[in-house]
């Protein structure tokens, strides 16, 4: 039999297969990736974490210099103009494509463009967009397909009408008012950019929290924080259906306990209701494999048959760059008889509104649900001295432990930037530690992180600034 051309060939650029490409370079494989769209990166850098933090750190911006500025003695007019802020969020969004492409070539990744089919096991089919066909031979194929929004029925998307969080990202002109299908991570996201930029944003949400599975006192916090930055929630309300005009769109909506319709108009809906495993055309029945009822590809260790690997939003854990990535590097070491493994109790979530929310481990509901004994140490932004000087006192951090052991068990964080102060979470619980450990570490004063301590101390019954 003719010896394969690749080691591996991966299918799908995003964060799960870039990284899977890099980390085969870096250990001599010989390696491929195949890419459909005309960039690399995937959803994360093309249409994703990437051009939304773009939006939301512009849009912010736009915010304080409107609202905050004259407090601190600094006087300005701001003036939007959308068109360079879109501008300069393409070109971050190109300048981080590039960057895959040169990653690729410093790691000695082939990369081949087009539309890639498994043909069986070891081969991998392409094709162009011209129609061309090649076959690559390989005696791995990395399945890295990613995702794609979810449709709502009755919702159907249309142009600049009623759109997904792709058509959020390009809007050509502020929506007078946006109607955001869903309160979750890219509903709160984007609706809080189209409302810093001028739009009345109205968010329709099935249950009675926000923030897709995050723990109820910081949910409840943060619908609050959100709806005095002027965001409107209609919660427990069931979307049925919607009806487009030349004036935009009409939505009939009704409680999710069943009751009386009503009808909600906007100029543009943004249908958030979460995201779908993408394999589409892949060819999975010539290895023998059938996604799950929901469309995900289950794997033991990342395999899914012989010579067959999954990894990133298209299998089980949460569908989220960081986690794409873990896989990634994972699978890949396993594949050359390394030990890879991946937690996916200690995946940290991370919501980049103004506050932002971020959280690792158990919420008290899930620890509550097991019977799990915990202690809870709590401490407020308000006390924290940083937050008090940059006048960002909103929020809190929430420490969980185990009540016999001390063990961290799921810390929460609702204020400025816990995006950034939940990386201590997240080594501490991956190194199996205590809240003593971080309530006895050394912080430097004055950062946000104090507050961190302050909320492990509390734990220990010994907060020292609350
Ligand atoms: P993807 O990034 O989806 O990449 C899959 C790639 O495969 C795509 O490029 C696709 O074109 C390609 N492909 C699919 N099928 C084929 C085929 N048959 N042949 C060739 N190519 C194919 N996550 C975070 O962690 N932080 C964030 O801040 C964040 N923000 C987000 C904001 C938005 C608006 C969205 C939509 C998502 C966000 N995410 C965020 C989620 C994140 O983008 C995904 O979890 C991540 O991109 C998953 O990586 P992946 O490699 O599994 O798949
Ligand atoms: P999501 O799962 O975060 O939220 C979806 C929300 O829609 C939930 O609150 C759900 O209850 C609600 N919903 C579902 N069906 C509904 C219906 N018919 N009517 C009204 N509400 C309904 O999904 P979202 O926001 O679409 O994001 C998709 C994925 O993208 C997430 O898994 C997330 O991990 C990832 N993402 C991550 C980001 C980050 O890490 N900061 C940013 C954006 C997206």
């Amino acid at each position: 039999m003719a010896e394969a051309a690749y080691d591996v060939v991966i299918i799908g650029a995003g964060p799960g297969g870039y990284n899977a490409a890099i980390r085969a370079g870096q250990l001599g494989l010989k390696a491929a990736i195949v890419e459909k769209g005309p960039t690399l990166g995937g959803t994360c850098l093309n249409v994703g974490c990437m051009p939304t933090k773009a939006l939301l750190h512009s849009s912010e911006l736009f915010e304080q210099a409107n609202n905050e500025f004259a407090h601190i003695g600094i006087e300005v007019k701001p003036k939007l103009n959308l068109g360079q802020m879109h501008k300069s969020k393409d070109d971050s969004v190109e300048a981080l494509t590039k960057g895959i492409e040169f990653l690729m070539k410093k790691n000695k990744v082939t990369v081949v463009t087009g539309y890639g089919k498994i043909a069986g096991t070891g081969k991998v089919e392409v094709e162009a967009a011209d129609g061309t066909k090649t076959v690559l031979e390989t005696k791995n194929i990395m399945i890295a397909t990613g995702s794609e929004p979810t449709p709502l029925p009755g919702v159907a998307f249309e142009d600049g009408k009623i759109i997904d969080s792709s058509g959020a990202l390009f809007l050509p002109k502020v929506p007078k008012h946006m109607v955001v299908i869903g309160a979750g991570v890219i509903g709160l996201e984007l609706g809080s950019v189209w409302r810093r930029l001028g739009a009345e944003v109205t968010v329709v949400e099935y249950l009675d929290k926000v923030g897709a599975g995050m723990d109820a006192e910081v949910a409840t916090a943060f619908q609050r924080g959100l709806t005095k930055q002027g965001l409107k929630f209609k919660m427990s309300t069931k979307v049925t259906g919607a009806k487009t005009s030349k004036d935009g769109v009409e939505l009939t909506v009704e409680p999710a306990a069943g009751g009386a319709a009503e009808t909600i108009k906007g100029d543009v809906v943004l249908v958030a209701i979460g995201r779908r495993p993408f394999t589409a055309g892949l060819g999975l029945e010539t290895v023998g494999v059938t996604p799950d009822a929901r469309g995900f590809i289950a794997n033991d260790h990342f395999k899914v048959a012989d010579g067959v690997w999954v990894i990133g939003d298209v299998t089980h854990g949460p569908m989220l760059a960081h986690k794409a990535e873990e896989d990634a590097v994972a699978a890949i070491e396993l594949m050359v008889g390394k030990a890879g493994h991946v937690d996916y109790t200690l995946v940290p979530s991370v919501i980049y509104t103004s506050p932002e929310v971020a959280w690792v481990g158990k919420t008290e509901e899930a620890l509550k649900a097991e019977g799990v004994n915990y202690k809870k140490g709590k401490f407020p932004f308000a006390a924290n001295s940083r937050a008090k000087i940059n006048h960002e006192t909103e929020g809190f951090v929430k420490v969980l432990a185990d009540a016999a052991t001390d063990k961290v068990l799921g810390v929460h964080i609702f204020g400025p930037q816990a995006g950034e102060l939940i990386g201590e979470a997240c080594m501490t619980m991956a190194f199996g530690g205590a809240s003593e450990d971080i309530a006895r570490t050394c912080h430097p004063h004055p950062t946000r992180s104090e507050a961190v301590r302050q909320a492990a101390m509390g734990v220990e019954g010994w907060t020292m600034q609350a």
